[in-house]
């Protein structure tokens, strides 16, 4: 395949954090991708800011070990590693403090694009912005990207907007959801808008119901103290699924705009009914042969937060009444598997007889792994014996038809990050859908809290606690598997 690398303009990319997990993990080593694709030009920097006392030949040596662990290591030459770092450079600061801002207004250049990504706890978010201004190293062209999670309840989202907005216009401010930045989700509009054959029949009248799946084997690790405070519901559906729902579900936008792609998306939290107390299962993961239980891994036995979420929900419009949509994530599962899986309706009569079985047309979109699409139609059993029918997969796996070793297949933070320098908001979430998301989420979690709501355990390993299937089985449906 021929490689569509569109180099950016040059910039300086400040990353407030720049010493943290996730830049070590995520930001540095997808810059470095998008670097050695020719995306990022010559003259272009990236600046760690962090509080820890570097030189800049201290900070690059950290990058490089970040670079050898995250990135495959066949994609590190030499050659392209010095590139890289000699685009490094470092800044000690105080968030809170005087240290450091006017070093760091030294290097931002007027005439390069600048953007700031605040890879830090929220709270320091306010001190972040404001800085930025009161040094004069910010304006109105300035960038900023802020990470998840945006608040814990719809109170602290809304302040957090209104602490950015004091200091930063909405076309200014970038929240990341790193789903958007899945290949795979990018596709999922390309698959709903680009193509004539689905939109009719995404419908309650052709669609039964439909399946969000982020499924972990991984339990909260080294996270316990955020994730405790968070739960399953703060950390992945609020947000994660949340967005994957909002783009399965939209009306079609007038234009692939940020603008028009987010209005249709926040219609859709907005129409989302309260969930019945029955219709949402909490699960915490017990201790397996080789792994601990939540409550060790949280050093809490008395923790009530939940691993794994299951819920229905029904979206109260023309397109959707009648049409359940069921989502559930968890840690410490059977499987790494994220999938949205569009179960049509069965066809309004069958000609072929009862012993022909009930067929479904299923669409599944997988995130990951092994991102691609699968539609199962049904054809007959090759062969004699009269007409038997059977479900086959109609498959597209991308590595295979894209090329997997392409520079064109980005990971979601190096795709996000471009889009940044790009001045691209799409794949961003816009302050009202995040306060929207928040205000749906909000009586959920309070419910429980009101009630001392106890999470149903379940093995790890496992598809996650029984009263899950439960949720389908008592509508006749139920769960696709996840596969080990
Ligand atoms: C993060 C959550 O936002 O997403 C984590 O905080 C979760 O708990 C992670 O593990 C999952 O991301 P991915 O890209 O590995 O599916």
């Amino acid at each position: 395949m021929v490689s569509r690398v569109i180099p950016v303009d040059p910039f300086d990319l400040t990353i407030f954090g720049g010493t943290g997990d996730l830049a070590r993990r995520k930001i540095l080593p997808g810059l470095f991708r998008r670097f050695r694709a020719g995306q990022i030009p010559e003259g272009s920097q990236i600046i760690g800011a962090a509080r820890t006392d570097h030189t800049d030949a201290e900070f690059r040596d950290e990058v490089k070990t970040a670079l050898e662990e995250f990135v495959d290591a066949d994609k590190l030459d030499d050659n392209s590693v010095a590139g890289f770092l000699e685009m490094i450079r470092y800044v000690s600061i105080d968030a809170k403090g005087t240290k450091g801002w006017s070093e760091l207004k030294e290097h931002i250049r007027d005439d390069h694009i600048s953007a700031f990504y605040f890879s830090v706890a929220p709270s320091l978010f306010g001190d972040l912005a404001e800085r930025l201004h009161s040094n004069g190293i910010a304006d109105d062209s300035t960038r900023i990207v802020v990470e998840k999670p945006f608040g814990r309840d719809l109170e602290s989202a809304k302040a957090l907007n209104a602490t950015l907005a004091e200091h930063f216009d909405e076309t200014q401010i970038y929240r990341i959801d790193h789903y958007l930045g899945k290949e795979t989700v990018q596709n999922l509009m390309a698959l709903r808008f680009g193509n004539v054959l689905f939109e009719p029949l995404w419908n309650a009248q052709y669609v039964d119901h439909i399946q969000i799946t982020v499924a972990e084997t991984v339990g909260v690790g080294g996270r316990g103290e955020y994730y405790d405070k968070s739960g399953a519901m703060r950390d992945m559906v609020q947000n994660h699924l949340m967005q994957l729902l909002c783009l399965i579900a939209m009306e079609p936008p007038s234009q692939f705009e940020p603008d028009s792609v987010r209005d249709e998306k926040l219609k859709v939290i907005r129409a989302l009914d309260p969930v019945a107390p029955d219709d949402i299962v909490r699960g915490q993961y017990e201790a397996g042969k080789n792994t601990d239980s939540y409550h060790a891994d949280v050093e809490d036995d008395e923790s009530r937060t939940e691993s794994f979420i299951a819920m229905k929900l029904n979206i109260s419009n023309w397109r959707w009444a009648g049409t359940p949509f069921y989502l559930r994530t968890g840690k410490r599962l059977k499987a790494r598997q994220s999938e949205i899986a569009v179960v049509f309706k069965d066809a309004p009569h069958s000609i072929f007889g009862a012993e022909a079985g009930r067929h479904r047309n299923i669409l599944t979109i997988r995130l990951q792994p092994n991102e691609g699409m699968t539609l199962g139609v049904t054809i007959k059993e090759p062969g004699p014996g009269g007409m038997r029918l059977i479900d086959v997969p109609l498959d597209m796996t991308f590595a295979d038809a894209l090329g997997a070793d392409n520079d064109n297949v980005t990971e979601a933070y190096e795709r996000l990050v471009m889009d940044v320098i790009r001045g691209n908001q799409t794949l961003f979430m816009r302050g009202d859908e995040v306060e929207a998301a928040w205000a749906w989420t909000d009586p959920i979690i309070e419910r429980w809290q009101d009630k001392g709501d106890k999470p149903c355990a379940y093995d790890p390993g496992s598809a996650g606690p029984e009263e899950s299937a439960m949720l389908l089985h008592r509508e006749n449906r139920r769960w696709r598997e996840i596969k080990a």
